[in-house]
């Protein structure tokens, strides 16, 4: 055996398989439920490994605890859980799952976009309410998706896989990237705009960059004033780069027409959160990568980043700093 590692949730039997090949591991025997914080606090100390979802916070006060820790591998693409510049100090490697959830993220952006402009959800609850009284011209009508303009805030794999979706809908992308992407713009027939030019041409924006505190609540009040009147937001990255409080006043006072909402600030988002008792957002648990396919998947390549790392010392998605 090579060591010890922990696992902070229950994971398929074939996932806690290829691990245990290798490894004596320990495992937080709950799928729906996250370790509790002092489990996790004592579990750290004595293993070389950890494999962890984005629900656990991997921060200084748990890396101080990990005496023999060498590697983290994130359950996720996005790794705003962990204090990466923490565990660099303590040459700690961290993985995440970049590549293998790009099209399934994608096509739940675009169900998203097309969800709000629609009024799906809205429409399917008037109908199990008893409210559909009669066919009527403008009862539940939207926003057209075919051949509007798109505007994509992050434009990294998942941004890129969403520009394939709109083209099939002619629609015209607009993209913002911290670093511009001269060669996409030819190869993707896409055009660059800063992000306020971005906010006022686009008829829906989709948030797709990755979270830090450098993007915390990016859109706000000025922003969300930028957009149309028509305009809806999309966000399938992290819940803090929305002020949620910012959006909720700028979709009860149709400053904008819509949002659809796959994370929240705080997740589980409370059930009582402003945001949920308006009838123009439509909002889901966080469930962009989650097709048993795509899921399987990234869990498969956070084991095979922990076998390979404590069995080579070599990551096969490490997160650079
Ligand atoms: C991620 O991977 O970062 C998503 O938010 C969950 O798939």
């Amino acid at each position: 055996m090579n060591g010890t590692v922990y696992i902070t949730r229950k994971l398929p039997e074939e996932i806690v398989e290829k691990i245990t090949n290798h490894f004596h591991i320990k495992m937080w025997e709950e799928e729906t439920i996250p370790v509790p914080r002092e489990v996790l606090l004592k579990e750290i100390v004595e293993v070389d490994g950890l494999l962890c979802l984005l629900t656990d916070l991997i921060d200084e006060e748990v890396l101080a605890n990990a005496q023999h820790l060498r590697v983290i591998c994130n359950l996720a693409v996005g790794y705003n859980n962990i204090d990466i510049e923490a565990a660099a100090r303590k040459n700690i490697i961290v993985t995440n799952t970049p590549g293998v959830l790009t099209e399934t993220t994608a096509d739940l952006t675009f169900a998203l976009l097309m969800a709000a402009a629609r009024r799906v959800v809205e429409s399917s609850d008037m109908l199990r309410n008893g409210e559909w009284g009669a066919w009527s011209l403008m009862q539940l009508t939207g926003q057209d998706v075919y051949g509007a303009t798109l505007g994509i805030i992050g434009l990294g794999r998942i941004g890129e896989a969403l520009v394939k979706r709109a083209k099939g809908f002619d629609m015209n992308v607009l993209y913002y990237n911290r670093t511009r992407k001269q060669e996409k713009e030819q190869e993707l027939g896409i055009h660059f705009r800063e992000v306020k030019e971005l906010l006022q041409q686009a008829d829906f924006v989709c948030l797709l960059l990755p979270y830090s505190p450098a993007v915390h609540h990016l859109i706000g009040k000025e922003e969300l004033a930028l957009m149309k009147r028509t305009g809806i937001l999309i966000n399938t990255a992290r819940g803090g780069i929305v002020d949620e409080d910012a959006l909720y006043h700028a979709l009860k006072e149709r400053q904008i027409w819509a949002a659809g909402l796959d994370v929240f600030e705080q997740e589980p988002v409370p059930v009582d959160h402003a945001l949920l008792s308006l009838p123009n957002v439509v909002t889901l648990p966080h469930i962009g990568s989650a097709s048993i396919q795509t899921r399987m998947s990234m869990a498969n390549l956070a084991a095979d980043n922990l076998v390979s790392v404590l069995t080579s010392g070599q990551a096969i998605t490490p997160v650079d700093i």
